[in-house]
């Protein structure tokens, strides 16, 4: 999945996993769950990413080798937020080929810069059960509390006005020329991310089914 801050990566990751049976792999939630556990990525991490900064490709690309060597990875997966520069598609390429395989797709969310501020300043986060809201189009039924779990919502650290800005910035210089990267070698699917999550999700997996009867 390819698209900046707040495209709705994670969203549709999510449902696309489900809907073809898929790993979903989000290096943002694994440095996060790192981060929450003290362990010494975690902290390697944080200092990035606090201040809207990418990890250095080496720290990102070992994590991301270890996890594709799980078992459950087998069955296909998909990358929420990796590759983030050309160094780690480039590693990328150079993994899948030890394993006789390719990125078959790179589904890239479009969204102006204007509506990810908006999204990304307005996101509200449970810590204990993940479950996402936003404090204006998607409020939780009482203010702060999460309507899934009731524990107290957050505000995660990168999401503050200042980082995301930087952050748009890192997209705009590391992560987009990956568009015309995965474009020049015809696997890039571009979706208008600023549909309705049902109606991105009905997009993108009708032209992956569609793109897979034609493979
Ligand atoms: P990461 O967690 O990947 O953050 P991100 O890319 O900034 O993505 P977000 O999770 O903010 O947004 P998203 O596109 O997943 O959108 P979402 O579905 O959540 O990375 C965090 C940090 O980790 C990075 O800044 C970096 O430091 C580090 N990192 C991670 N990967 C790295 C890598 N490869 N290399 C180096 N460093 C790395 O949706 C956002 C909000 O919008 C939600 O509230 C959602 O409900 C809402 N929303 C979603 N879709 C829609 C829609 N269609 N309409 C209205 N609202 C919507």
């Amino acid at each position: 999945m390819l698209g900046a801050p707040g495209a709705g990566k994670g969203t549709q990751a999510a449902r696309l996993a489900e809907a073809f049976g898929l790993v979903h792999i989000s290096t943002g939630d694994i440095f996060r769950a790192n981060l929450s556990q003290g362990t010494p990525l975690g902290r390697k991490a944080q200092e990035y990413m606090d201040r809207g900064d990418l990890v250095p490709d080496d720290v990102t690309v070992a994590m991301v080798k270890d996890r594709l060597g799980a078992a459950d990875v087998a069955r296909g997966f998909i990358l929420d937020g990796f590759p983030r520069t050309l160094p780690q598609a480039e590693a990328l390429d150079r993994v899948l080929a030890e394993r006789d395989s390719r990125v078959d797709c790179a589904v890239y969310l479009k969204v102006p810069d204007a509506v990810l501020v908006d999204r990304l300043t307005g996101r509200r986060v449970c810590p204990s059960c993940g479950a996402n809201y936003h404090a204006r189009s998607h409020p939780p039924k009482r203010e702060g509390v999460c309507d899934v779990c009731g524990a107290a919502l957050t505000v995660r650290p990168d999401d503050r006005e200042a980082t995301v800005k930087k952050r748009l910035a890192v997209f705009h210089q590391s992560t987009a020329p990956l568009i015309d990267y995965y474009r020049d070698r015809g696997a890039l699917l571009k979706a208008d991310g600023e549909g309705s999550v049902d109606a991105v999700t009905g997009f993108v997996v009708s032209a992956l089914k569609q793109r897979s009867r034609h493979d």
